[in-house]
């Protein structure tokens, strides 16, 4: 199908308001993202009716600012695209109803999007890779919320090839952070305390690591830190040091096994909020090195939850004819496997 003009993304599945406009060849006219963190950080988490009410209070201004700084009208557009699963319900009847009005209001093409496609499809961005990860190729998707290698094989073809049988990687890192007395989410306080310890002085279980497969699992890391740390045998920046040690060569371990898994893949992308860990990423360069295959890590912004990717899984499926109805209802649960592939 021919697009006749920009698409508009919109994400709020879970606590980041999104918006974007992507120009048909997928060249960013605007983009913005207002992250909910400090309205859930006294809680050490994301409350859903919390960020439900404030998806609903943001998303409308942060959609006219996008629309204003890339030039376009309502009419303009050639689509509009948004978040409809998995996530967090409130947030994503937010998004998919506001998105659903714009496109019905102005006769557009609706595309329901998967959080997870969204994810799986951002390096074939134009301007990541010269002209963009072609299929298939392998992706790490290591978020707070999801932990999982995936064969991406075409539009709407993905192929599970394992994940965490417990918490999510980002999960580990955030209770680990709390355990360590970090503030929420950890992740990025955690590898900060790390570089001032030593791992050696604080030996840590490497979870799954040399099993066949690449499936992971995290809960027992996660209560070697909390008995290191209430044994008190170990400095707070050894344990953190020991604890990013261990999931980095985990997670390296878990992606030669699912490159097996995936022959003839182009390149290893990794994707999700723990892709910004200098020492996870350091650990699947080599990885990708020794395959011979790039190691694609899009920059952090399109890495953690943007509308930029929503946009272009919709510029994609737009692109291949497919568009949803106007009765196609959010999915808190929608895993990959479930979605339409191009004809
Ligand atoms: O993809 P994301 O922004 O949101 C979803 O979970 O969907 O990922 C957030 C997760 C949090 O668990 C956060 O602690 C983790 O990514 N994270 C990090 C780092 N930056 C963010 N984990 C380890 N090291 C980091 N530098
Ligand atoms: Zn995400």
């Amino acid at each position: 199908m021919d697009l006749t003009g920009p698409v508009l993304g919109i994400e709020s599945s879970c606590d980041e308001t999104a918006a974007a406009v992507l120009a048909p060849d997928g060249a960013i006219l605007a983009e913005s993202v207002f992250s909910q963190t400090e309205d859930h950080a006294r809680f050490g988490g994301v409350v859903p009716e919390l960020a439900a009410r404030a998806h609903l209070s943001h998303l409308p201004g942060l959609v006219a600012g996008v629309m204003e700084k890339a030039g376009v009208t309502p009419r303009d557009l050639g689509g509009v695209a948004a978040t409809s699963g998995p996530g967090l319900i409130g947030g994503l009847i937010v998004g998919a109803s506001f998105g659903k009005g714009m496109a019905l209001a102005n006769n557009l093409p609706f595309v329901a999007v998967n959080h997870l496609e969204a994810h799986a499809l951002t390096p074939r961005l134009p301007g990541l890779l010269p002209g963009g990860a072609a299929f298939p190729y392998l992706l790490l998707l290591l978020s707070g919320g999801h932990c999982q290698c995936v064969a991406v094989e075409g539009l709407g073809r993905y192929r599970r090839l394992g994940t965490t049988l417990d918490d999510a990687v980002g999960e580990a890192f955030d209770k680990a952070a709390k355990l360590l007395g970090l503030p929420w989410p950890g992740g990025p306080y955690l590898e900060r305390m790390a570089k001032e310890g030593d791992a050696s002085r604080a030996p840590l279980p490497r979870p799954m690591f040399g099993r066949p497969g690449c499936d992971f699992s995290f809960s027992g890391l996660k209560t070697a830190v909390a008995q290191a740390v209430s044994k008190g045998q170990a400095a707070h920046a050894d344990i953190a040091a020991a604890f990013q040690t261990s999931v980095a060569a985990v997670v390296a371990d878990r992606a030669r096994n699912a490159l097996e898994m995936a022959p003839g893949a182009t390149a290893l992308v990794v994707s999700g909020g723990v892709a910004a860990n200098s020492a996870v990423r350091a650990s699947l360069s080599t990885v990708a090195d020794k395959a011979g295959l790039p190691l694609v890590a899009p920059p952090i912004r399109l890495c953690t939850d943007n509308a930029v990717m929503v946009a272009w899984a919709g510029i994609e499926r737009l692109r291949a004819g497919l568009t949803d109805p106007w009765d196609h209802a959010p999915r808190p649960r929608w895993p990959l496997d479930e979605l339409s592939p191009a004809a």
